[in-house]
């Protein structure tokens, strides 16, 4: 793994250092997971699915029978909450409290409140904390909503994935999930922290018609075009 460092963010006026990270932003069920996972594998990098820590977080409250409108008792059950994330296969999984949620993060519960608790301020501080301290050792594929635009505003390697809502919507169900993938859209780009949005400098691609395959051959032509040294 190459150790150079090419983006940053300032906290408390501390400079912190990163590895190379490629941002892989866009709407529920557009092959965001599948395109992430697969860049990953072909260039050696860590594959972090930042939608699936909400998705854990959002859970952990639920365990704890705490209503996800209740931001204060959040807060204080986040504060004490042991989040880790642990390598396993070059793929970045999370732990609260030594537990892996595993599959319950699809569950039908979770699919219904996760974008309301990816809403509070102190769920998406503590998350964005996670993936810094994971690109401070590791080249990264992350994958999510606001990672090239607030994340890691800084890396060059930008993408939003599109799909038409006709196919997300069929993905989704081919993959058996029932979940409302409109309503979570519609919640995910209207909030006042961290909306969903292209970044400006994020490279589109609509994966309507493509492969897995032909969106990340697109993907890595473009980082070689970006200058990004990629191993063969
Ligand atoms: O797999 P899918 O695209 O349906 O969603 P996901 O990536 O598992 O993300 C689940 C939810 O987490 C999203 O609908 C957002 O509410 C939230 N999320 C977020 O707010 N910011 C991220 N960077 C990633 C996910």
């Amino acid at each position: 793994m190459l150790a150079w460092h090419l983006s940053g963010t300032l906290v408390f006026g501390m400079r912190e250092e990163f590895h190379r990270v490629i941002a892989i932003d866009g709407p529920a069920a557009s092959g965001k997971s599948s395109v992430a996972r697969g860049l990953a594998r072909q260039l050696g990098f860590v594959y972090v699915n930042s939608g699936a820590i909400y998705r854990a977080v959002t859970w952990h409250i639920l365990q704890k029978k705490i209503h996800p409108d209740e931001t204060e008792r959040i807060a204080a059950v986040l504060q004490v909450a042991d989040i880790t994330c642990r390598l396993q296969d070059n793929e970045s999984r999370i732990l609260i409290d030594d537990v892996d949620p595993g599959e319950h993060v699809r569950d039908d519960s979770v699919n219904e409140n996760v974008a309301r608790v990816s809403q509070f301020p102190a769920v998406r501080q503590i998350v964005s904390k996670k993936l810094h301290e994971q690109a401070q050792s590791h080249d990264l594929a992350v994958e999510g909503r606001d990672i090239g635009s607030v994340v890691f505003p800084d890396t060059p390697y930008k993408f939003y994935i599109d799909a038409s809502p006709e196919v997300r919507l069929q993905r989704r169900m081919a993959q058996g999930g029932r979940d409302e993938i409109a309503v979570r859209d519609r919640v995910d780009s209207s909030r006042a922290v961290s909306p969903l949005v292209i970044a400006k400098d994020a490279h589109v691609i609509d994966t309507s018609s493509l492969t897995i395959d032909e969106v990340i051959s697109q993907i890595i032509a473009r980082l070689a075009h970006l200058g990004l040294a990629i191993a063969s």
